[in-house]
């Protein structure tokens, strides 16, 4: 079995020479620099086989030729928490961006927007409202991400026309959605070329007080932040594994008896996987995750969320 910290390296090795690749192919040999890798396309090829051990433990299906740079990216996918003080190459905002607006929206409504963050002060505050999470102010781009129901608002309005369709719950959970899948694509894109980003959902903690850090307008609200820079490599961050497939694929009807297999056969791989990364989370899975849904208190903050919605406008009907 190929251990997290070398597939760690080849896979930070393999960003980075991407991404001198990416900014001029010709200069680079990567034969000469990284002979053992596999290459295809001038990218350098991280094993199937490998992302997916480090995903699930074992290798349950075989991928054949159903691979690609892409399934690359998101199979390599990390969450990052520790961020070098660098700041991002020209244009990588807009091009992220681009990248997010490419996402399919829910009948190109596009009812989402997002906040770019990059003053050192703001972004202080916002991690203030999250509990402190460092990595929001050391990584060099705070996005944040927010469902808008208030431009949909304004168009209405300078129709002349009606707006009651955005009281209503439905319109919401359309702007939440747009917004994740936005950010996701942006996720991606940045992790193509080869930058670490890592979501913060902590700032539904205080709806409120990121709204008017933000300046945000009625009817919009933020549904998550998002860090992106170049990971800190003295730091690396590790694969996560993921349930095992029966828990989660159900082929024709929903399968309970299947998904409580694989539950304890996952708990395990994640007790050894906390251990391994030194996390400071007791127990398995199961307990890790039944403690963060048995209060209210657990939600730190967020059992008050139809609340703080109400004053930021959403009727949530
Ligand atoms: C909507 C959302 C909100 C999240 N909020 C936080 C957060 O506030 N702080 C944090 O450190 N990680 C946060 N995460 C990251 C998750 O903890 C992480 O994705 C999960 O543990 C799986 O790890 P991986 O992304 O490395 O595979 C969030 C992820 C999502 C999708």
């Amino acid at each position: 079995m190929v251990s997290n910290s070398y597939l760690n390296l080849r896979i930070q090795t393999a960003a980075c020479l991407n991404n001198l690749l990416y900014f001029d192919r010709h200069m680079i040999d990567t034969a000469r620099i990284l002979p053992n890798l596999e290459r295809s396309n001038s990218r350098i090829m991280i094993l199937p086989n490998e992302l997916l051990r480090s995903r699930y433990g074992t290798i349950s299906f075989d991928i054949g030729n159903c691979w690609t740079p892409s399934l690359e990216t998101l199979l390599s996918h990390r969450s990052i928490r520790a961020y070098r003080s660098v700041p991002l190459p020209p244009s990588t905002l807009e091009t992220l961006i681009a990248a997010a607006q490419s996402a399919s929206t829910s009948s190109n409504l596009q009812t989402w927007s997002v906040v770019a963050v990059e003053d050192v002060d703001r972004k202080a505050q916002l991690a203030e409202v999250t509990n402190r999470q460092a990595h929001i102010y050391q990584a060099p781009l705070f996005l944040v991400w927010l469902a808008d129901l208030a431009r949909l608002t304004r168009t209405a309005e300078q129709l002349g026309l009606p707006h009651e369709g955005l009281d209503y719950l439905e319109m919401f959970l359309m702007a939440s959605i747009d917004a994740s899948l936005a950010a996701q694509n942006a996720v991606v894109a940045a992790e193509s070329l080869g930058l670490g980003t890592v979501y913060i959902g902590a700032l539904r903690n205080r709806p409120e007080e990121v709204a008017a850090i933000l300046g945000l307008p009625p009817l919009t609200f933020a549904v998550f932040g998002l860090c992106v820079g170049y990971a800190d490599p003295d730091k690396p961050a590790a694969i996560k594994p993921r349930l095992p497939q029966p828990a989660i694929l159900h082929r024709e009807q929903y399968q309970s008896i299947e998904q409580d297999v694989s539950i304890v056969e996952y708990n395990e791989q994640m007790r050894q996987f906390y251990t391994d990364q030194k996390m400071n989370v007791p127990g398995d899975w199961a307990e890790h995750s039944a403690k963060r849904i048995a209060t209210r208190e657990a939600l730190s903050g967020r059992d008050r969320l139809r609340e703080a919605l109400h004053h930021l406008g959403f009727e949530l009907r």
